[in-house]
């Protein structure tokens, strides 16, 4: 495996296990389970980062260019969720919402590249 594939896997890989975990959240704003959930989307939070830079890296693409902007400002967003529902448990329909959105722009700029 090419070490931009292997990058790949693991961003796409991450990127399930912080959704998973973050609609977990959502689903069960459950205070007993605040630490688990923070430390599994945190630490796949870092490796969606640490991949992403990676592939940027490999491909010489500028950390500039405006659709990697936009994904850094959805990841950054997407990380917050899961601290924000347990404090703000009545906005979690609200949350989901947003969260499908940052999700839905970033996949646009990753697979349209429009800036
Ligand atoms: C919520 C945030 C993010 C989502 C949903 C997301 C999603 C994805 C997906 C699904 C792919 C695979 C595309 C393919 O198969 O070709 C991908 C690739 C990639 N992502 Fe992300 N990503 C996010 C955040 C980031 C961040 C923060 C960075 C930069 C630090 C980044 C940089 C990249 C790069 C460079 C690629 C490879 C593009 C290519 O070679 O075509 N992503 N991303």
């Amino acid at each position: 495996m090419d070490k931009l594939t292997f990058y790949k896997l693991l961003h796409v890989f991450a990127l399930i296990v912080q959704t998973a975990h973050t609609f977990m959240a959502f689903a069960n704003p459950d205070r007993a389970n605040r630490w688990l959930t923070l430390m599994v989307t945190g630490i796949a939070s870092l490796l969606m980062l640490a991949s992403g830079f990676a592939m940027l890296a490999i491909q010489k693409i500028p950390f500039s260019s405006g659709w990697v902007i936009v994904k850094l400002v959805c990841w950054l967003a997407l990380g917050s969720m899961a601290g924000v529902v347990y404090r703000k448990a009545h906005l979690r329909g609200l949350l989901s919402l947003v969260a499908l959105a940052l999700i839905l722009v970033a996949l646009v700029m990753v697979f349209f590249r429009p800036f």
